[in-house]
Protein backbone atom coordinates (compact mmCIF):
# COMPACT_ATOMS: atom_id res chain seq x y z
CA UNK A 1 0.00 0.00 0.00
CA UNK A 2 2.47 2.53 1.12
CA UNK A 3 4.40 1.98 -2.36
CA UNK A 4 1.59 1.95 -4.36
CA UNK A 5 1.40 5.62 -2.82
CA UNK A 6 5.25 6.23 -3.37
CA UNK A 7 4.78 5.27 -6.83
CA UNK A 8 1.74 7.35 -7.11
CA UNK A 9 3.02 10.67 -5.71
CA UNK A 10 6.68 9.80 -7.95
CA UNK A 11 3.69 9.82 -11.33
CA UNK A 12 2.16 13.01 -10.17
CA UNK A 13 5.67 14.70 -9.73
CA UNK A 14 6.71 13.69 -13.53
CA UNK A 15 3.43 14.85 -14.50
CA UNK A 16 3.84 18.15 -12.89
CA UNK A 17 7.20 18.74 -14.08
CA UNK A 18 6.42 18.10 -17.49
CA UNK A 19 4.09 20.65 -17.55
CA UNK A 20 6.12 23.20 -16.23
CA UNK A 21 8.29 22.85 -18.92
CA UNK A 22 5.94 23.67 -21.24
CA UNK A 23 4.75 26.66 -20.18
CA UNK A 24 8.10 28.06 -19.58
CA UNK A 25 7.25 29.19 -23.58
CA UNK A 26 10.42 27.28 -25.50
CA UNK A 27 13.05 29.43 -23.33
CA UNK A 28 14.22 26.16 -21.29
CA UNK A 29 14.35 23.95 -24.60
CA UNK A 30 17.52 24.21 -26.40
CA UNK A 31 17.73 24.83 -30.35
CA UNK A 32 21.41 24.59 -30.78
CA UNK A 33 24.14 22.24 -31.11
CA UNK A 34 25.64 22.04 -27.67
CA UNK A 35 29.14 21.04 -29.77
CA UNK A 36 28.75 24.91 -31.34
CA UNK A 37 30.75 27.59 -29.49
CA UNK A 38 26.97 29.24 -29.67
CA UNK A 39 25.37 25.69 -28.25
CA UNK A 40 28.22 26.19 -25.08
CA UNK A 41 26.92 29.73 -24.88
CA UNK A 42 23.41 28.76 -24.91
CA UNK A 43 24.54 26.58 -21.43
CA UNK A 44 26.56 29.97 -19.51
CA UNK A 45 23.30 31.82 -20.59
CA UNK A 46 20.91 29.77 -18.89
CA UNK A 47 22.87 29.43 -15.88
CA UNK A 48 23.98 32.96 -15.54
CA UNK A 49 21.74 35.24 -17.71
CA UNK A 50 18.50 34.02 -18.18
CA UNK A 51 17.68 34.97 -14.57
CA UNK A 52 17.65 38.40 -15.71
CA UNK A 53 17.47 38.31 -19.73
CA UNK A 54 14.63 36.92 -21.54
CA UNK A 55 15.58 36.09 -25.53
CA UNK A 56 12.12 36.62 -27.00
CA UNK A 57 9.76 39.32 -27.27
CA UNK A 58 9.73 42.50 -25.40
CA UNK A 59 9.39 41.09 -21.64
CA UNK A 60 11.90 42.68 -19.09
CA UNK A 61 12.73 40.28 -16.25
CA UNK A 62 15.32 42.70 -15.18
CA UNK A 63 16.79 43.84 -18.08
CA UNK A 64 15.96 43.93 -21.73
CA UNK A 65 15.08 40.82 -23.84
CA UNK A 66 18.16 40.22 -25.95
CA UNK A 67 15.74 39.65 -29.05
CA UNK A 68 18.08 40.94 -31.52
CA UNK A 69 20.97 41.72 -30.00
CA UNK A 70 23.13 40.81 -32.59
CA UNK A 71 21.41 43.66 -34.87
CA UNK A 72 20.88 46.16 -32.20
CA UNK A 73 24.73 46.05 -31.03
CA UNK A 74 26.63 47.31 -33.64
CA UNK A 75 24.91 50.76 -33.14
CA UNK A 76 24.93 51.29 -29.38
CA UNK A 77 28.57 52.24 -29.55
CA UNK A 78 29.91 54.19 -32.48
CA UNK A 79 32.82 52.65 -33.92
CA UNK A 80 32.23 48.93 -31.73
CA UNK A 81 31.33 46.12 -33.63
CA UNK A 82 28.53 43.93 -32.10
CA UNK A 83 30.38 40.77 -31.24
CA UNK A 84 32.24 44.03 -29.07
CA UNK A 85 29.96 45.71 -27.79
CA UNK A 86 28.38 42.46 -26.07
CA UNK A 87 31.41 41.03 -24.71
CA UNK A 88 32.03 45.07 -23.15
CA UNK A 89 27.97 44.57 -22.10
CA UNK A 90 29.12 41.68 -19.65
CA UNK A 91 32.75 42.43 -18.99
CA UNK A 92 32.11 46.21 -17.85
CA UNK A 93 28.22 46.49 -18.11
CA UNK A 94 28.37 50.25 -17.28
CA UNK A 95 29.78 51.08 -20.16
CA UNK A 96 26.82 51.73 -21.50
CA UNK A 97 23.66 51.51 -19.97
CA UNK A 98 20.46 50.70 -21.71
CA UNK A 99 18.06 53.40 -22.38
CA UNK A 100 14.82 53.14 -19.89
CA UNK A 101 17.02 51.36 -17.32
CA UNK A 102 19.27 52.26 -14.54
CA UNK A 103 23.34 51.75 -14.54
CA UNK A 104 24.13 49.02 -12.10
CA UNK A 105 21.36 47.40 -12.64
CA UNK A 106 23.03 44.37 -14.45
CA UNK A 107 25.73 42.14 -12.65
CA UNK A 108 28.57 43.45 -11.97
CA UNK A 109 31.39 41.09 -11.47
CA UNK A 110 31.05 38.62 -14.61
CA UNK A 111 34.68 39.60 -15.45
CA UNK A 112 35.47 37.89 -12.27
CA UNK A 113 32.99 34.78 -12.66
CA UNK A 114 33.15 33.64 -16.35
CA UNK A 115 36.05 32.25 -18.20
CA UNK A 116 37.20 34.12 -21.40
CA UNK A 117 35.96 30.45 -22.96
CA UNK A 118 32.40 31.47 -21.34
CA UNK A 119 32.67 35.05 -22.76
CA UNK A 120 33.54 33.83 -26.20
CA UNK A 121 30.77 31.64 -26.18
CA UNK A 122 28.31 33.93 -24.87
CA UNK A 123 29.38 36.56 -27.46
CA UNK A 124 28.72 33.62 -30.04
CA UNK A 125 25.23 32.80 -28.95
CA UNK A 126 23.98 36.25 -28.31
CA UNK A 127 24.98 36.99 -32.10
CA UNK A 128 22.46 34.00 -33.07
CA UNK A 129 19.90 36.44 -31.51
CA UNK A 130 18.97 38.43 -34.52
C1 LIG B 1 20.84 40.95 -12.24
C2 LIG B 1 20.26 40.97 -13.55
C3 LIG B 1 21.13 40.75 -14.75
C4 LIG B 1 21.93 39.66 -15.02
C5 LIG B 1 22.19 38.43 -14.15
C6 LIG B 1 22.46 39.88 -16.35
N1 LIG B 1 22.02 41.05 -16.86
FE1 LIG B 1 22.45 41.83 -18.68
N2 LIG B 1 21.44 43.53 -18.22
C7 LIG B 1 20.72 43.74 -17.06
C8 LIG B 1 20.17 45.08 -17.07
C9 LIG B 1 19.31 45.70 -15.98
C10 LIG B 1 20.57 45.68 -18.29
C11 LIG B 1 20.24 47.10 -18.77
C12 LIG B 1 21.07 48.13 -18.03
C13 LIG B 1 22.45 48.25 -18.58
O1 LIG B 1 22.62 48.49 -19.78
O2 LIG B 1 23.40 48.14 -17.77
C14 LIG B 1 21.38 44.67 -18.99
C15 LIG B 1 21.96 44.85 -20.25
C16 LIG B 1 22.55 43.84 -20.99
C17 LIG B 1 22.99 43.97 -22.37
C18 LIG B 1 22.82 45.18 -23.27
C19 LIG B 1 21.54 45.02 -24.06
C20 LIG B 1 21.32 46.10 -25.10
O3 LIG B 1 20.22 46.14 -25.64
O4 LIG B 1 22.22 46.89 -25.40
C21 LIG B 1 23.54 42.76 -22.74
C22 LIG B 1 24.12 42.38 -24.09
C23 LIG B 1 23.44 41.90 -21.59
N3 LIG B 1 22.85 42.58 -20.54
C24 LIG B 1 23.89 40.60 -21.56
C25 LIG B 1 23.94 39.81 -20.41
C26 LIG B 1 24.57 38.52 -20.34
C27 LIG B 1 25.24 37.81 -21.51
C28 LIG B 1 24.43 38.07 -19.06
C29 LIG B 1 24.98 36.80 -18.45
C30 LIG B 1 26.41 36.62 -18.50
C31 LIG B 1 23.67 39.09 -18.33
N4 LIG B 1 23.39 40.13 -19.18
C32 LIG B 1 23.29 38.97 -17.00
C33 LIG B 1 20.54 42.84 -16.04
C34 LIG B 1 21.19 41.62 -15.92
Amino acid sequence: MRRLLLLTIFCLSLLVGCGGDKKSGGNSESQLDPNTDAGRGEQVFKTHCATCHAIKGDRVVVGPSLEGIATRASTRIEGLSAEDYIRESIIYPNNFTVPDFVEGMMQQNFANQLTSDDVNYLVAYLMTLD
